[in-house]
């Protein structure tokens, strides 16, 4: 017979023909253009060899009881898999398939994009204008300055610019090469800390950025107290609930700038907001907030003047959508079939 596959989102004229095609699959699609209903979601679930679904869709006990033994793959459209209790999976021996490196260049593109648009004030200047507040704005010396993210044009000068990264995987990594031209002299990035340091990296690291002087490894409170801009592109989850947290701002420099593209866990918002508030730090670049989409106007990031905020859409051109969709189809067709995957997350040591 044919096996039973949902998906929670049409992923277009482009994508859905690679399943539609296939005449042993019984397609199951959400019909409606916004995120799934939790409800039709558990009531279609029964009995489905895979399910193709968003970072929105809680992969948790619930759906896996209701899925019952059938379920042989999930297939998250994302490189994030917060949402998916791994654990849970590799017990019952379900594969995950996910979306990596399609998406590396998009979102390190936002991450430099957002570092700019919160060091540079863009925040408060568009908005400004958009109230029509310029004719009062007359060009001044000073008015709307903030610390400068490059130092390539003046290579006499001693100033250093320091990126630190906190996660230095794929993203960071591409990240980090963007910034090469603007003159950063120095990388930090501090990785999963039950894994071990491992100073020959570094060194390799080092030639690979060239010509940075240097990419070192460090601890939470060096890279803290170092960086000018904080890049944080780890996984979410427990180990990395609220990595930036009170401490870590208060050790930060006062004109140093916060950039999250990763998962809106890893930054406490309160604290965040008091930094803001206290000066503690210059500005932050958020695409993800904890507790989003519930991220409203009266929000005390949303409030702070240099706090540029956008709804998670660090992976939102054309281009890598196109390849995450066909991507997370070929994985949900690698997975009912018991084939290979474009791209399967190990779940090895994740009970
Ligand atoms: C986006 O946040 C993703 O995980 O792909
Ligand atoms: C700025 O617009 C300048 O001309 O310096």
């Amino acid at each position: 017979g044919r096996t039973k596959v949902v998906v929670t989102r049409d992923l277009g004229p482009d994508v859905m023909p690679l399943l539609q095609e296939r005449s042993e699959l019984d397609l199951v699609v959400w019909p409606e253009n916004r995120a799934c209903d939790r409800g039709w979601l558990l009531e279609h679930i029964p009995g489905a060899g895979g399910v193709l679904l968003m970072l929105s869709d809680k992969v948790n006990e619930e759906l896996l009881d209701k899925a019952g033994p059938s379920l042989k793959v999930v297939s998250t459209m994302s490189v994030g898999y917060e949402h998916v209790d791994l654990a849970l999976l590799a017990k019952r021996n379900v594969r995950l398939g996910y979306t990596p490196d399609v998406l590396t260049d998009a979102v390190a593109d936002i991450s430099v994009m957002l570092a700019f648009m919160a060091s540079r004030n863009a925040k408060g200047t568009t908005s400004l204008v958009s109230r029509g507040d310029w004719p009062n704005a007359t060009w001044s010396p000073f008015a709307f300055c903030g610390p400068q993210l490059s130092l390539a044009s003046s290579p006499s000068q001693t100033r250093t610019l320091t990126a630190g990264f906190l996660g230095f995987g794929r993203i960071a990594q591409a990240t980090l090469r963007r910034l090469l031209p603007f003159g950063f002299t120095h990388a930090l990035y501090s990785s999963n800390p039950s894994s071990t340091p491992s100073p020959s990296q570094d060194s390799a690291y080092t030639k690979d950025f060239h010509p940075i002087q240097s990419v070192r490894r460090v601890d939470y409170d060096t890279l803290a107290k170092e960086s000018d801009v904080v890049f944080v592109l780890a996984p979410g989850g427990e180990k990395t609930y609220h990595l930036v947290n009170e401490g870590f701002l208060r050790k930060m420099k006062k004109t140093a700038v916060l950039v999250n593209t990763a998962r809106g866990t890893l930054v406490d918002s309160d604290a965040l907001a008091k930094a803001l508030r206290e000066g503690w730090i210059w500005a932050a670049g958020l695409d993800v907030v904890e507790g989003e989409p519930n991220v409203t106007p009266d929000h005390p990031l949303v409030k702070e003047p240099r706090c540029v905020v956008l709804p998670h859409i660090g992976s939102a051109t054309f281009e890598t959508r196109l390849g995450m969709a066909t991507c997370a189809a070929r994985n949900l067709l690698g997975g009912v079939l018991g084939e290979g995957m474009q791209a399967e997350l190990d779940l090895k040591g994740r009970t």
